[in-house]
């Protein structure tokens, strides 16, 4: 298998064969690692972080990923740089494609990822867009890898906002493993037709299903995986809190849900997540709309089912197969 000058913009552009293998090569990476084995496979080697949103895992797994391997890192926040602001995406892309061997970029559009990609003439790696979350997708399907033994005819379900980046990546790379995946959402949040079209074909091929339903006792019946993510995601603006808190409620994972699925089932999420009120936002939302609990409660985060820590443990792994994959 062969990635190398390969960008990593969404799961559409990979074949199942090249997610798996990115997947497997994330374990192997994690054995090096926890055996402490030296793997500076990319020694020398330079990349740029730009964020353009707020990060905590993503950044990091960058960044260690990047250590491990043996490259150096320079990050560039949501201030400081003169991109969008003074200089084009297309600009600034020629300015570091010169200096750096890889970029990873966080931010708003898509097209922005893709033009950055266009224009750079080195590999970049798409951290995060509204529509997309392509690196969050390998970590997840890594875990449930490691808990199942195997991928192709499990069953995901996603409770929430199913229209933004990780309900469209989910579904997009459900369909690549041949994972069964369900959608259960209010209709107005579900992701565009046109994707559900496209992920339908590409699962009719990998021999899985794409379902969409309203009905949370058929969204949780009998599933394997259990996903849910924020209600409100970064970017979007407050206004949005008091509708979304309202079409959402009845699709919080709880107890009584977790009941309903398989046995053997898990939950992951790609967090951060709302399950108390110990942080700022989730204090403030529960003294405006009095919800203590937004997408999960305390009790099923909390709970053995839980995987969300290895989950996030992965992005660091799945990170440095993608850099390797593409920089070697
Ligand atoms: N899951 C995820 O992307 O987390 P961060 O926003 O902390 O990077
Ligand atoms: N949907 C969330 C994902 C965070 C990792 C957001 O975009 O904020």
């Amino acid at each position: 298998m062969n990635l190398s000058g390969r960008n990593f913009l969404k799961v559409l552009d990979f074949t199942t064969e090249e997610l798996q293998y990115l997947i497997d090569l994330a374990v192997e990476l994690k054995n090096l690692k926890h055996q402490g084995k030296d793997h500076r496979y990319l020694l020398g080697k330079n990349i740029a972080c730009i964020f353009e949103k707020d990060s905590t895992r993503t950044r990091c797994s960058f960044e260690v990923a990047s250590y491990d391997l043996g490259m150096h890192v320079t990050y560039l926040g949501p201030t400081g740089s003169q991109m969008g602001k003074k200089e084009t995406i297309k600009d600034t892309a020629r300015v570091l494609g010169r200096m750096f061997d890889g970029i990873e970029y966080r931010g708003f559009e898509q097209s922005k990822v893709e033009e950055l990609a266009e224009y750079s003439g080195v590999p970049v790696w798409n951290g995060l867009t509204n529509e997309f979350h392509p690196t969050q997708m390998l970590a997840d399907f890594m875990t449930m890898l490691e808990h199942f033994g195997h991928l192709k005819g499990l069953n995901l379900v996603y409770f929430g906002d199913a229209r933004f980046n990780t309900g469209n990546s989910l579904m997009i790379m459900s369909a690549k493993m041949g994972v069964n995946f369900t959608c259960c959402a209010p209709k107005e949040l579900w992701p565009s037709e046109e994707l559900i079209n496209t992920a339908k074909i590409i699962a009719s091929e990998n021999n899985c299903t794409i379902t969409l339903t309203e009905d949370v006792n058929e969204g949780a019946a009998g599933k394997d995986v259990v996903y849910t993510d924020v209600w409100v995601s970064m970017g979007e603006p407050d206004e949005v809190w008091a509708e979304r808190i309202n079409l959402l409620t009845p699709y919080r994972v709880t107890t009584e849900l977790m009941n309903m699925t398989s046995e053997n089932s898990i939950f992951l999420h790609c967090l951060p997540s709302f399950h108390n009120t110990d942080t700022t936002i989730g204090k403030d939302i529960a003294e405006k709309f009095g919800v203590t609990e937004m997408e999960v409660t305390d009790e099923v985060f909390e709970s053995a089912k839980s995987k969300v820590f290895e989950e996030a443990e992965n992005r660091m792994h799945t990170i440095k197969a993608v850099m390797y994959a593409t920089l070697k």
